[in-house]
């Protein structure tokens, strides 16, 4: 069955966004490593669906770059009625029988983008396989939490290979659910 990886970054102190969704502080220069991209292409290779919260969908519109994710089947979940799109499709009712039907689906594996809320409800259903999980050494003291309260414990594995320590401080850790 094709797995779904949420990848994903947070602060040191676990935040995935600022109070009001800002993520400028993820892509700060100083974080740029010459033709190193934390692995982002590779993993981009393994998958053909994306998984959004519509609270992400809405600050990816506000980029300003046309919709990233154009070859994907792009998915966001919201409570109320939205138009589909050319790249998106949006889903209302039934998100947890919705995300296993998917994943019986054969493909490549999906990409869990966030966010927090979005999060939560996947890692309470058992729908979220791994995680990987890159940490900036900032400390941001408040924000939108890599899972939202609604999450219950889970305990992770660590999978000791995949794990990175980059030159500009960022860790990235996998982990099976
Ligand atoms: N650091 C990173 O790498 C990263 C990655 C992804 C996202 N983010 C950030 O995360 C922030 C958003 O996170 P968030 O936790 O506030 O929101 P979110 O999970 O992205 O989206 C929440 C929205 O999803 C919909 N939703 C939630 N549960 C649902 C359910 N059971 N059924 C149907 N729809 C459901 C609702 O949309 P409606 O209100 O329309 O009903 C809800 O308001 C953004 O600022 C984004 O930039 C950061």
């Amino acid at each position: 069955m094709r797995k779904i990886i949420l990848y994903i970054a947070a602060s040191t102190d676990g935040y995935i966004a600022r109070p009001d969704g800002n993520i400028d502080w993820l892509h700060d220069k100083k974080y740029t490593i010459p033709d190193e991209d934390f692995g982002y292409t590779a993993f981009l290779q393994t998958i053909d669906t994306t998984l959004m919260g519509n609270s992400t969908y809405k600050q990816v519109l506000g980029f300003d770059m046309p919709f990233p994710y154009p070859d994907f089947q792009n998915y966001v979940f919201s409570r109320s009625e939205q138009q589909d799109t050319e790249h998106v499709t949006f889903v209302k009712d039934k998100l947890v029988d919705f995300i296993e039907q998917l994943k019986e689906q054969p493909g490549k594996d999906i990409w869990l983008i966030g966010g927090g809320q979005l999060n939560s409800v996947l890692l309470n259903a058992g729908l979220l396989d791994e995680i990987i999980l890159t940490y900036i050494p900032i400390v941001l003291g408040r924000g939108i939490p890599l899972f939202s309260e609604e999450a219950n414990e889970h305990k992770l594995k660590l999978i000791p290979t995949e794990n990175k320590l980059y030159r500009n401080g960022f860790l990235q850790v996998r982990y099976s659910c």
